[in-house]
This record gives C-alpha cells, sequence and structure tokens, in this order.
C-alpha cells in the first residue's frame, strides 16, 4: 500500500465520496484529459523540498532538543533565563566570570558561593519552560569545577506547581573542570517544568554548559534532535533540505552572519550568536533568541542523510540583509567567502584525507555526503549581489563543476529587482534561479500558469520560498487556514505541470514555537510536547508522496476551467511513476462548491476499478489543525470503485484530492 503518514491516515473502507453520473452534473462540465501515452519531461526526484531556518525557535528551542536555555551564560544578560531558586539561603550568591574558562570559544561561567548548609540554588526556565514527559529521563550534564569547601549539587526537575518530577545528586568535585552527568527519570508530565540546581553544603562551585536533553531524541543520538519534530519531516518525504535559511544566512551586519565553521566541532566549541530574529519585528520580540549551533552543519547534513533528502546548504555571499544594513564585503576582499564555500564542498564531499573532510571524519562520519546542490546568497538583489554570484561561480563552477548552484532572484516574483537580477543570470549561465514569493491566496490562484512560457533553454527554477499569506505578508495574524493551503496546491500544480523548467519549490518557513514564533504562517506548529502539521503542511505532503516521475499532459476544458474568463474552478495534473506504472492525478478545487469532473484517460493506459483516491478537505476555507484538532484537515484515504478509461468524480468544496490508478 502506498504509504501514507499513519497520525494523518484514516482508511475509510468503504467511500463516501460521490461518484457521480456525468449527466447529474451536466449543466457545467469540466473536463480533464490526461494523456497516457505520450509522456512529457522529467520531474526531479527533489523537486518538493523543505527550507530550513532557526526563525520561530525552529532550531534552538525547537528542532534541537537541548532544555536548557543560555547553557554557557554567554547571552548578553549573562543570567538570562536564570533565576535564583526562591527559597534560596540569603547568604549565597551568584556571579557570571570568565577567568580561567571551561572553554575559550564561550568564556563564561556561574560562579555559586554558599556560606551556609541552607540550600541555595538557581532555576533554569527553558525555552518558553522545559516539555517534560512521565516515565521519561532525562540526561542532565554540567562542566563543574570546585573553588571551596564540599558542597554537594541536587538536580532537580520542578513542575510548573512546583512539584519536584525528578533528581539526582552529584558530589566529588575537584578543582579543574569536569564534566557531570545524571540521569533523571520523570515522574509526571508537565509542558512548562523548570531546572534547577541546588548546592548543599558551604563552599564554591564553579557551573558551565549546564544541559539537559531527552534520553530519546531523533535515533536517541545524545545531545540530538526532536524526534517528533524530525518525524514530521522524514514524514513529507522532502527531496531536498534548504538550510540553515532565509535572512539568518546574512545577518543584520556582516559580523552576525551564519559562519558554517562556527557551527561544527564540539557543541561547547561553537560559539553562540544571537539570533537575527531576535528583535527584528518590534511587534515580536524574542530577547532570548540565540544561535547556540547545537544543530550546526555536521547535524544538518546528518539528518539529510537520515532522512534521505538532498542537502541544500545556502551560504553568505558577502551580503549582509538587505532589508538591514546591506553591509558590503567588498568585491577584492570575497576570497575568506568563496574559501568558505569551496571548504564546505570539502567538508560535506571530500574524503577523510582531505583537511575538510577529516574534520568531517573526526565527527563520526568518514564517508562523504555527496551534496550535490548550493546556495550562493540568501535572498540577495541588485548589481552587487549579481557581481559576488558572478566571482563565486567562476571559482566554484571551475573546481567543481558538478555542484549546481542557486542564485537569488530577490525577494519578490515580479518586481524591479526580479526583473533586473534575470536577464544577468541568464547572461551567467546560471544553473538555477531562486525565486521567492509570500503573497495573497488569489496570487497563488491566479498564477498557475506563471510558468507556461517561461525559456526552456536557460537557468532552471527554484521556487525557493514560498506560502500563502492570509492577512498580509509579516501580518502577525496570518493563518494557515484550508484556503491558503488550497491556493498553494493550485499554484503546485502549474509548477509540476512545468516540472522541466521548475526544478525545485519549498513552503517557508517550517517550523514555530506556538509560544515563540516571530513569522506566521509556518508549515508545522510545535510547543514543548507536541507538534502538528498545518493543511498546507498536508498539501505538501500529497504532493511529494504522489510526484510521479514524468510530466503528463493535462488538459482542463469546459466552463471555468483555468482557461476560461471565468475564475478557475478546478486544477488538475497528471504525472506518471515509472516504478508503479501509476497514473498520478492530482485535482483541487479551491471554490467553496463541490465540481464534478469528466476524467478522460487518453492513450493505451487501462485502469483498474479500483483506484486509491487521497483526499485534503475541509467543512470551510478557514479550517486550521490546532493542538486539539492536529488533523482537522488532513489526508483520508479510501478506495474508488468505478474507475475507467472515462469516470467522473465529484470533487468535494474547498478539497484537493490524488489519485493513484493502476494499469488493467
Ligand atoms: O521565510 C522567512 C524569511 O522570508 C526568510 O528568512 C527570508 O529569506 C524571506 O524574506
Amino acid at each position: 500500500m502506498h504509504a501514507i503518514c499513519v497520525r494523518s491516515l484514516k482508511l475509510i473502507v468503504r467511500t463516501t465520496l460521490l461518484i457521480a453520473s456525468a449527466a447529474a452534473f451536466a449543466a457545467d462540465p469540466i473536463t480533464v484529459v490526461i494523456d497516457t501515452q505520450h509522456p512529457g519531461p522529467g520531474i526531479n526526484p527533489a523537486m518538493w523540498g523543505v527550507f530550513f531556518e532557526d526563525i520561530n525557535f525552529g532550531a534552538d528551542g525547537g528542532l534541537y532538543a537541548e532544555l536548557v536555555k543560555n547553557r554557557g551564560f554567554e547571552f548578553p544578560d549573562p543570567l538570562m533565563g536564570w533565576t535564583k531558586l526562591p527559597a534560596s539561603s540569603s547568604t549565597g550568591k551568584m556571579e557570571v566570570l570568565d577567568g580561567a574558562p571551561c572553554n575559550k570559544a564561550n568564556p563564561h561561567y556561574l560562579r555559586l558561593n554558599s556560606e551556609t548548609e541552607r540550600e541555595f540554588g538557581i532555576v533554569n526556565e527553558g525555552f518558553r519552560g522545559m516539555g517534560i514527559k512521565a516515565d521519561e529521563t532525562y540526561l542532565f550534564s554540567a562542566q563543574i569545577r570546585s573553588g571551596s569547601g564540599k558542597p554537594q549539587l541536587e538536580v532537580r526537575l520542578i513542575g510548573s506547581n512546583g512539584q519536584v518530577l525528578a533528581s539526582a545528586s552529584l558530589k566529588g568535585f575537584s578543582t579543574s573542570w569536569e564534566k557531570h552527568t545524571a540521569h533523571l527519570r520523570a515522574m509526571g508530565t508537565d509542558p512548562k517544568a523548570h531546572l534547577a540546581i541546588v548546592m548543599r553544603g558551604a563552599g564554591q562551585i564553579d557551573l558551565d554548559l549546564v544541559s539537559l536533553f531527552p534520553k530519546h531524541t531523533w535515533k536517541d543520538r545524545p545531545g540530538g534532535l526532536r524526534a517528533d519534530m524530525v518525524q514530521m519531516l522524514a514524514d513529507l518525504k522532502p527531496g531536498f533540505m534548504r538550510f540553515p535559511g532565509g535572512c539568518i544566512v546574512e545577518g543584520h551586519y556582516l559580523t552576525n552572519r551564519y559562519q558554517w565553521k562556527n557551527t561544527i566541532g564540539r557543541p561547547e566549541e561553537r560559539k553562540l550568536l544571537m539570533n537575527r530574529w531576535n528583535d527584528e519585528f518590534k511587534h515580536r520580540p524574542s530577547p532570548d533568541y540565540f544561535q547556540s549551533f547545537g544543530l550546526g552543519f555536521f547535524e544538518f547534513f546528518q539528518l539529510c542523510e537520515d532522512i534521505g533528502t538532498e542537502p541544500l546548504p545556502i551560504l553568505n555571499c558577502g551580503m549582509a540583509c538587505q532589508f538591514n544594513s546591506s553591509e558590503l564585503a567588498p568585491i577584492d576582499q570575497l576570497d575568506p567567502y568563496i574559501q568558505d564555500a569551496l571548504d564546505l564542498i570539502e567538508f560535506a564531499n571530500g574524503s577523510a584525507s582531505t583537511p575538510w573532510g577529516a574534520r568531517r571524519a573526526a565527527m563520526g562520519h568518514r564517508a562523504p555526503f555527496h551534496m550535490k546542490l548550493l546556495g550562493v546568497g540568501n535572498e540577495q538583489w541588485g548589481p552587487q549581489y549579481l557581481e559576488r554570484y558572478e566571482r563565486f561561480a567562476k571559482v566554484l563552477k571551475s573546481k567543481y563543476p558538478g555542484i549546481q548552484l542557486i542564485s537569488s532572484a530577490g525577494p519578490s516574483p515580479a518586481d524591479e529587482r526580479f526583473k533586473f537580477a534575470w536577464p544577468k543570470l541568464r547572461q551567467l549561465h546560471a544553473d538555477i534561479v531562486d525565486e521567492h514569493c509570500y503573497a495573497a491566496p488569489s496570487w497563488f490562484l491566479e498564477n498557475t500558469h506563471r510558468y507556461d512560457n517561461y525559456d526552456r533553454s536557460g537557468p532552471k527554477v527554484f521556487m525557493g520560498e514560498y506560502a500563502a499569506q492570509s492577512v498580509a505578508t509579516v501580518s502577525p495574524k496570518n493563518r494557515n487556514d484550508l484556503e491558503c493551503a488550497l491556493g498553494e496546491a493550485a499554484y503546485m500544480i502549474g509548477l509540476e505541470r512545468n516540472a522541466d523548467v521548475v526544478r525545485m519549490a519549498s513552503y517557508a518557513p517550517l517550523f514555530a514555537h506556538v509560544d515563540a514564533w516571530q513569522w506566521t504562517p509556518d508549515l508545522i506548529w510545535c510547543d514543548n510536547l507536541h507538534v502538528y502539521g498545518t493543511p498546507n503542511y498536508y498539501v505538501q505532503q500529497l504532493f511529494s508522496r504522489n510526484r510521479g516521475d514524468k510530466v503528463l499532459l493535462t488538459r482542463v476544458t469546459g466552463a471555468g476551467a483555468d482557461d476560461t474568463n471565468q475564475a478557475p474552478r478546478l486544477f488538475a495534473s497528471g504525472t506518471r511513476e515509472d516504478k508503479s506504472g501509476e497514473v498520478i492525478l492530482k485535482l483541487v478545487n479551491p471554490t467553496a462548491q463541490a465540481q464534478t469532473a469528466s476524467i478522460v484517460l487518453e492513450g493505451t493506459f487501462i485502469p483498474r476499478k479500483e483506484a486509491r483516491a487521497t483526499l485534503v478537505a475541509g467543512s470551510s476555507p478557514h479550517d486550521e489543525n490546532s493542538f486539539a484538532a492536529p488533523t482537522r484537515v488532513a489526508p483520508r484515504l479510501s478506495i474508488l470503485g468505478g474507475v475507467s478509461r472515462r469516470f467522473d468524480y465529484e470533487c468535494p468544496p474547498q478539497s484537493m484530492t490524488v489519485f493513484r490508478m493502476v494499469s488493467l
């Protein structure tokens, strides 16, 4: 059976979908004709991917499963996230120091001094609390050094009502830094728990890299990723993963740009950086948002390998964010930036005998990661970008001709910046051009033919960031509703139909924490314990799991088809899957009325009477998923009878249906 995410699937044994007779809907018929005989262009196996950025607590506080915020006391306010244990002895003192640190990249640490035997301690609030689950084990660790006395430490998980959920003791500290660990098994579940470290006995203790991870992470890797969030990615079966963004690549200024070399090696040596989304939006300030880089470039490549997706790193090209400072690295000083790109390729693909391949091997991955794609700059524009892209391309292409480079057409799908970029990129023989679009759902419905007349001989297209905005771009009121999801679905029909020119596409952004987001809409929402996919997520999933290998010419005719003057009522695309020989038909009905389509299969393909039909639908365009109803709008699989070379199907109001038809 075609694999569908178990949580989102309800097998309806006897289909409730109506197979209407053509006569019943003859008043205004729509016909969908699929030519099964003459397969068109091949579809990139990596066509439908994901865009990951550490925005909305996507990495720190999200995918990266660390539960302690400001674990190294490196935030500019070094005690942010930390408070004194309420019942602490008043004679205790705490101060942040940096003399004789445990590591030089992150030099600060906390010194606790207690003069009495009474309890003195500190509490970490986590990332808007810590998600703790009953019967789950948590791994505590910290670098500890003793100064004087023989104090002991007790580590406690405290529930939001003050109840102790787990505790463990630590003792026997040396006068030099040492890592101490403890296992904590939680007695209760709490989404907003805290971690307390309590000193017992007079003396002095230094603490650094205070860390708490669930034992159960993705693949149970210590210090790893949140398993439920990675599972959501794996369930999408993405063709590629773009990383690390997004504007985060650029930085407000070049000094705080994303530098991949600072994200590898031992986690404690990865220098903390303020997250550029920390203060970007005055209406959504996140003063406690920093990048620990615990999810760095090695973990990114490893994750791609785990879930079978192509890594697509995006690197800074000597330009800070053009919505912020627009700072430029002078053109004659680009070499370090280009060298970073060359080194990244070696880190990913070089043998373990090369300097950067050796770094990868030392981190536990001797075999190369086989990276094939690389983005030069994120959402850049203007002549400054093009001259920088040209320099990068010249060097990268001569050394690594097999790596496909992604170049940028700026932040909008049709403005002056876009129109300036495209001809120049064509002249430069760019491989793949990254287009971005955040617009109303109506824009997506009206632009399903956007690529029909694109030049087939020039660069290919990567629709690298797109999402329908229910209110307005960057409005905090935007919702992930069904109307937006179906606007995107109709648009994706147009991308699929033009798969010879549009080679890749990804919705953006990917993750958002319900208590800590800056940008909405987002594909997947989480809190400290749960995660759910939006209707938009399930649309992406339907496309990526039902991609097909070849485009089949598909015509929609009749009143209200998208080639008439009326508002289109139905969008359709057919593909063929080589391995199974199946014909896959996608139908999107964004209207509030059921639409009956006469489906005609031209050619020698004769379908079996029964086909699998997966439906995403809702009762209103404003339907959304939530923690309480995570699969309200989600795929429902049914077996549809009565399929033949010509059959009628009634598309429910506001729906997307995918048929998989097997040959007789
Ligand atoms: O997806 C959110 C942001 O939108 C990205 O960081 C940026 O590239 C675009 O402007």
